[in-house]
């Protein structure tokens, strides 16, 4: 199957700054697709890349099947929603809706008709009067989400929608989202630097860092079987034992990572003292210097909390470590 975008070695360099390191990516159609990575890992370069406002240095992007080089933003089936929403702050909720199709020459009624379908996606039917100042954080967010889906864009592009959003409204919203892509079937490409955002609503994710992606896969994939340290550390504050440790563990040596709420305190082979507890709500947050190495372990509400200073044990199922053979960075 054509991908929906696909990235052939694509650099996109700013002077000496390699935003964007010689990516390859398929992307496919119908996919809920995430840009996982730190501040300044070239997510938003990248959507940038496929919206067309910037060009790749080096490599070729297509966009279902065709090289999309010469292609200008507005020719492309791709369309935005923005970190900052971009709202026209002196236009009405519809009018910032139907700009896009004014700027395409479309007539005043067919503008209401699919403002109004587009208003009723996001649950904001009724509000096509009033002024973005006059909405919730949350509303004007779907506001934005209106406006780019009028267009009816193939691909999505999300650059981290919900980070202004509080936490409520933020999962409200996953969920929203989520169930708006399925309905309507469209490729969502979301940038976010929340692994937990990452992993809870995307089909596959890809970690960057530095401009580079370190892994491509399932959120199970990237969680389970991270194929870096970074990743590993990254997505869910996994511990990464260094190579010497897992030598004497397991014979092979190469880092490994070990997920925190998969150890268990009481028996078991390793044993260090507790240097710090971490009341987290449905778990506390155990910190264990071993003689190898500081190891986080996560303890479910009800099992007994050590104290500080506390000589423990430390225990793990045989497949919860993850020797990352091929680790490269
Ligand atoms: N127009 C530009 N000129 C120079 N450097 C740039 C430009 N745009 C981006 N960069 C640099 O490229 C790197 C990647 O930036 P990018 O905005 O893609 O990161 P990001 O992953 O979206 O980060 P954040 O999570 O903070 O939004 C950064 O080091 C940034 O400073
Ligand atoms: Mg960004």
């Amino acid at each position: 199957m054509t991908a929906a975008v696909s990235f052939k070695s694509v650099s996109r360099h700013f002077g000496t700054v390699r935003a964007v390191d010689n990516v390859t990516l398929d992307i496919a159609e119908g996919e809920f697709f995430a840009l996982l990575g730190p501040s300044g890992s070239g997510k938003t370069t990248c959507l940038r890349l496929i919206a067309g406002f910037e060009q790749p240095t080096s490599g070729r992007i297509s966009i279902f099947g065709e090289d999309a080089t010469a292609t200008p933003p507005y020719r492309r089936p791709v369309n935005t929603v923005f970190q900052d929403y971009a709202l026209f702050p002196h236009l009405s909720v519809e009018d910032n809706v139907a700009y896009g199709l004014m700027i395409a020459g479309q007539g005043k009624a067919e503008r209401r008709r699919q403002a109004g379908e587009a208003l009723e996606l996001v649950a904001l039917s009724g509000f096509g009067g009033r002024k973005p100042s006059e909405l919730s954080g949350g509303q004007r967010q779907r506001v934005a989400l209106a406006r780019a889906l009028v267009m009816k864009p193939k691909v999505l592009l999300l650059d981290e929608p919900l980070g202004a959003l509080d936490l409520k409204l933020r999962e409200a919203m996953q969920g929203e989202l989520k169930s708006l892509q399925r309905q309507l079937g469209i490729t969502f490409v979301f940038v976010t630097h929340d692994q937990g955002e990452a992993l809870s609503m995307s089909d596959r994710i890809a970690v960057f860092n530095e401009g580079r992606i370190q892994q491509t896969g399932s959120p199970s994939e990237v969680y389970d079987r991270p194929e870096t340290p970074f990743v590993a550390d990254f997505v869910g504050s996994s511990n990464v034992l260094p190579p010497e440790m897992v030598r004497e563990l397991t014979g092979t040596s190469a880092p490994a990572s070990l997920r925190p709420e998969a150890i268990t305190l009481g028996e078991g082979t390793l044993s260090g003292k507790v240097v710090s507890l971490s009341f987290l709500g449905a778990a506390t947050r155990v910190e264990v210097d071993t003689a190898r190495a500081r190891l986080n372990v996560l303890l479910p509400k009800g099992r007994p909390v050590p104290a500080v200073g506390d000589a423990v044990m430390l225990g793990w199922p045989a497949d919860a470590l993850h020797v990352m053979e091929h680790a490269h960075g």
